[in-house]
Formats: C-alpha cells, sequence, structure tokens
C-alpha cells in the first residue's frame, strides 16, 4: 500500500483534477439505488480533499456534474442537486477549519436555486482562507468552457490578431489557476467525458478501477506515486529533460 511517506514532497503537483466515476455501479454492487452510491462518494471527496490539504497539493478540483449529466433520469438528478446542498451545509465549517478556499466553475446560472444558493454561500464563507483552493466542476464541460471563453472574447472586441493561447487561458473559467498537472479517473473508464479540455493538454493521466465511494488516501498516494514516476517529456526528448 502507497503511504503518504511514499510522496516526494519536492515534486508535487500544484493541480489535482478527479473524474469520480462509479458511484452507480458501486451502488449496484451492493444492490442498492445509485443514490446510495452517491451519498458514499461524499466520504471520498473529503478523504481525497483532507488527504490533498495534508500534503500540500494547491488546487483540487472534483468534477462533481457534468453538463450531459442533466440527460439521467429526473429522479437522479434532483437527488444530486439536492445532496451537493446537504453536503455544502454539512461540510463549510471543515474547509474553515482546514483553511480551505471553495470555487466552482461550470454554467452555475442552470443550477436549481438552492443549490445554487447553497454554492455561493460556501464559496463566501471560505473566501478568506488562503490554503489549498477546492474548485467543484458544476454544470461543467469543457466544450461549454471554451465556447463562452470564445463569447466573452468576441465580446470584448479584442481582433483576431491578438487572439493568442494565453488570451483564451485569461478567459476560461479556470482563469488564474495552473493547468492540471495530473488528472485522476476513477471506475476504470478511460476517457475525458468532457471534461477540461483544454486545460488536460499536457497532463499526466491516472485511471484506477476502483469505483469512487471506495476511493481513499491510499488511492490517492497511489496516483501521485505514479505521477511523480513519469517523465514529462512536454514534445522534448529524455536527454533534454534529464540535465535541464
Ligand atoms: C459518478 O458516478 C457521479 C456522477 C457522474 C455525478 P456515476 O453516477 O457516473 O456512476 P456509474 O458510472 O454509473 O457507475
Ligand atoms: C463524468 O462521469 C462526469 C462526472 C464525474 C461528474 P460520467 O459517468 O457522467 O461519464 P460518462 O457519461 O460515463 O462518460
Ligand atoms: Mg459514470
Amino acid at each position: 500500500m502507497i503511504t503518504k511517506e511514499h510522496i516526494d514532497p519536492a515534486n508535487l503537483p500544484k493541480h489535482i483534477a478527479v473524474i469520480m466515476d462509479g458511484n452507480g455501479r458501486w451502488a449496484k454492487q451492493h444492490n442498492k439505488p445509485r443514490v446510495f452510491g452517491h451519498k458514499n462518494g461524499v466520504n471520498a471527496v473529503r478523504e481525497t480533499t483532507e488527504a490533498a490539504a495534508e500534503l500540500g497539493i494547491k488546487y483540487l478540483t472534483l468534477y462533481a456534474f457534468s453538463t450531459e449529466n442533466w440527460k439521467r433520469p429526473a429522479l437522479e438528478v434532483n437527488a444530486l442537486m439536492a445532496l451537493l446542498v446537504e453536503t455544502l451545509g454539512k461540510e463549510i465549517s471543515r474547509l474553515n477549519d482546514n483553511n480551505i478556499q471553495l470555487k466552482a466553475i461550470g454554467d452555475l446560472k442552470k443550477l436549481p436555486k438552492r443549490t445554487r444558493e447553497a454554492l455561493l454561500k460556501g464559496i463566501e464563507e471560505t473566501s478568506g482562507n488562503t490554503g489549498m483552493v477546492l474548485i467543484l466542476a458544476l454544470n461543467y464541460s469543457g466544450r461549454w468552457d471554451i465556447t463562452q471563453a470564445v463569447q466573452s472574447i468576441i465580446k470584448s472586441g479584442v481582433p483576431s490578431s491578438d487572439i493568442t493561447e494565453e488570451l483564451i487561458t485569461e478567459h476560461l473559467s479556470t482563469k488564474g489557476i495552473p493547468d492540471p498537472e495530473l488528472l485522476i479517473r476513477s471506475s476504470g473508464e478511460f476517457r475525458i467525458s468532457n471534461f477540461l479540455m483544454w486545460q488536460l493538454s499536457y497532463s499526466e493521466l491516472y485511471f484506477t478501477p476502483v469505483f469512487w465511494p471506495e476511493f481513499d488516501k491510499p488511492a490517492f498516494y497511489a496516483a501521485i506515486h505514479d505521477y511523480q514516476n513519469r517523465e514529462r517529456r512536454f514534445g522534448m526528448v529524455s536527454e533534454q529533460i534529464s540535465t535541464s
């Protein structure tokens, strides 16, 4: 088992993004309704957030609800939105205890009023914290993010010759946040599912078969340990990396 002691504190990712997947299949394994899986997924969120903050990770982005997830049965969507309200209500004080700042990315206008309000309250109440930034991706999709960035650039009247990668980056919902060095996806699926399309260009991808409700601190450490054994070449050759 990989423990905290196996992690090199000098080579930590600044930003880790997580696709929290497998709640439904975990529930099915236990002969329970899908919502039972989502409820238990909250424990994994708590474990992961705590582990990341303890290690000194600066940004943790959790994919909690995608633009495509509205297509699920209304019962499940409503339960997820209610669970968010309940969880935010319960966990904000814990975030404050750990000096964690809450943020959100996604098209928040389209969230139910109660969910949006609980979220904005959490963001407001943790805004003075200076430790880790916990970013919830809610009603988020990578293509939505790029689309809204293009709209806002055009609205600003910038001539097309001034459009650079940096300008696009500044108009994404993640502005000011470095790209994730590491993406983790649980549940054995090997896809991005419209997550941070632009920002993941050079991220290291880590896939684990563990269903999200069973994802815990050792599972998180294992992902970082794996990351620390990768060579990030950014288009160069190995010799250039080892001598730089
Ligand atoms: C991830 O678990 C949670 C959300 C997408 C909200 P799933 O609900 O996708 O679980 P599976 O993939 O059906 O097992
Ligand atoms: C991705 O999981 C979205 C979140 C984790 C919020 P899904 O379970 O919705 O992904 P697909 O549809 O199987 O690709
Ligand atoms: Mg899924």
